[in-house]
Order: structure tokens, then sequence, then C-alpha cells
């Protein structure tokens, strides 16, 4: 027989008042908690999308915004935003009892994931045979329209027509051409909040950085990082002798048909 209730005491009453979004434990279960206006909220504390802390996220307009990758959940019913009604994480009844507040975990509603087709760059690597594949990629920046000359950018064609006059096959990627978002920085928040592929690439259809990782994960046994050394580029120096030596070894070995 289904349990009636379970209510949990899950902390004092007039402490999580005072903050709009909490993130608390009733036994082993983790609840995102909220208070408005003196009425408190209970939804699951673990997000659809990766399991991330909901209730360390930010409330806005009545919805709980995951602090990994900011999917929103009601902070009432658990629904997700307009248009995501379906993916949705549990709710629970929430009471105050004696200064204490209880969340009833016999009351959630279920959690109901939407289920996404894979991302095309989540196929399993696989080498074809052929001839050596070198991929160069500048991170060089310039005015798009006022081009300059750039020496880093020179250096990588003069290594991938080496690399081209040996038989291997090349491409060349300009990341000043491409239109994308930059990284925030998850893996900042979290091991578990940066995934393969990225959380960004998945939800933008239109980014280009997809280019870029089909090159380096799927298409490439060789690659080229052409940086400049400037301020605010504190790792180029360490990439550029990784590059350098990539590209002489590339010119004492003939390439190899694997
Ligand atoms: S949006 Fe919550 S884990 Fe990604």
């Amino acid at each position: 027989m289904a349990k009636r209730s379970d209510w949990q005491d899950v902390g004092e009453a007039k402490a999580l008042a005072r903050r709009p979004l909490s993130q608390v434990e009733a036994g082993e279960t983790s609840i995102a908690l909220s208070c408005r206006r003196g009425k408190f909220h209970a939804i699951s504390g673990a997000c659809n999308h990766l399991g991330g802390p909901l209730g360390e996220g930010t409330i806005e307009g009545g919805y709980v915004t995951c602090p990994w990758h900011f999917f929103k959940f009601h902070a009432a019913t658990g629904l997700g935003e307009p248009g995501y009604e379906d993916d949705c994480v549990p709710a629970y009844a929430v009471k105050v009892e004696a200064g204490r507040v209880l969340v009833d975990l016999a009351s959630a509603t279920p959690r109901h994931k939407t289920r996404h087709a894979p991302h095309t760059l989540a196929r399993p690597v696989r080498r074809r045979r052929g001839p050596l594949r070198v991929v160069g990629i500048s991170t060089t920046s310039m005015t798009p329209k006022r081009p300059r000359y750039s020496t880093s950018d020179a250096l990588l064609d003069v290594a991938l027509e080496h690399a081209a006059s040996l038989g291997a096959t090349t491409q060349s990627i300009r990341l000043r051409s491409l239109k994308f978002r930059a990284c925030e920085g998850y893996y900042s928040k979290s091991e578990l909040a940066c995934q393969w592929p990225c959380s960004i690439t998945q939800a933008d259809k239109t980014d280009e950085m997809a280019q870029v990782y089909e090159a380096f994960v799927h298409g490439a046994d060789v690659i080229l990082v052409a940086t400049p050394l400037r301020w605010g580029a504190a790792a180029a120096s360490t990439t550029g002798w990784s590059s350098a030596s990539t590209a002489s070894r590339i010119s004492r070995s003939p390439p190899a048909a694997c």
C-alpha cells in the first residue's frame, strides 16, 4: 500500500524564509525550496538535464533556473517553462509547523524527461583507412573588414601546405570567421556540468563550433593550433610549442596509411 505521507523536516522556517531559493535535504532527497512572501514551495533539487542542483540556481518570474545550463522549472508545479511543460521535475507538498518547514516526500508528482535525439557529434569515433588527416586552426583575431597580415596564420598555411606535400589531407579553420557562443566555464561549476557534445552546441543548432568539434574529434589525426602571443592569451606560448613540435614531426616522418 502506498505511503499516505512522509513529512520530512528541512529546516527552520524563519531562516529559510530569508532566501528566495535554497537547496535543502529531506532525508536523502534534494529539494529546491523557494519562498515568496512567506509561502514555501518545494520541487526536486535535481535538474532533469544532468542533475544540476536546482536549489542553488536563481528564481525569477515563478521559475527556478538551473545554475548549470539554465533549464527552467516552475517553482510550485515543477513543470518546464512554457512550451516545455512536459519536461518536469517532481513537486512536493510543503507546510510549516512549530516554526519548521516540512516537505511531504510521498506527495511527489512524477518526473518526466523529454527525450531528445542524440546530437550528430555524439556518434562513435571511427577512423576509416586513408591518408593522415591534418587539421589546422587559427585562433588569431582581427577586424573582418580590416584584415591584416598575421604571422601565425601564415605559419599555419606553410605547415598545412607542407603536410599536403607529404600526402596528408588538410583542413584549415579560422576561428574568427565562425559564429559561436564562448565557453561559459560550466566545468568550473562541476565536472558533471561540462558535457560532450557541448551543451551550448546542442542547444543552438546554428553554433558553428560544431565544425571545430567535427574536425577535431571525428576528422583529425594531427591538430595544429596557430595562436598569437599577446596579453590575454596566457596559454598561447604552450600551444605554440606543441604546434611547432607537431609540425616538425610531420616534416620528419612520412604519413602512415592507416
Ligand atoms: S540545465 Fe540543469 S543540469 Fe543542465
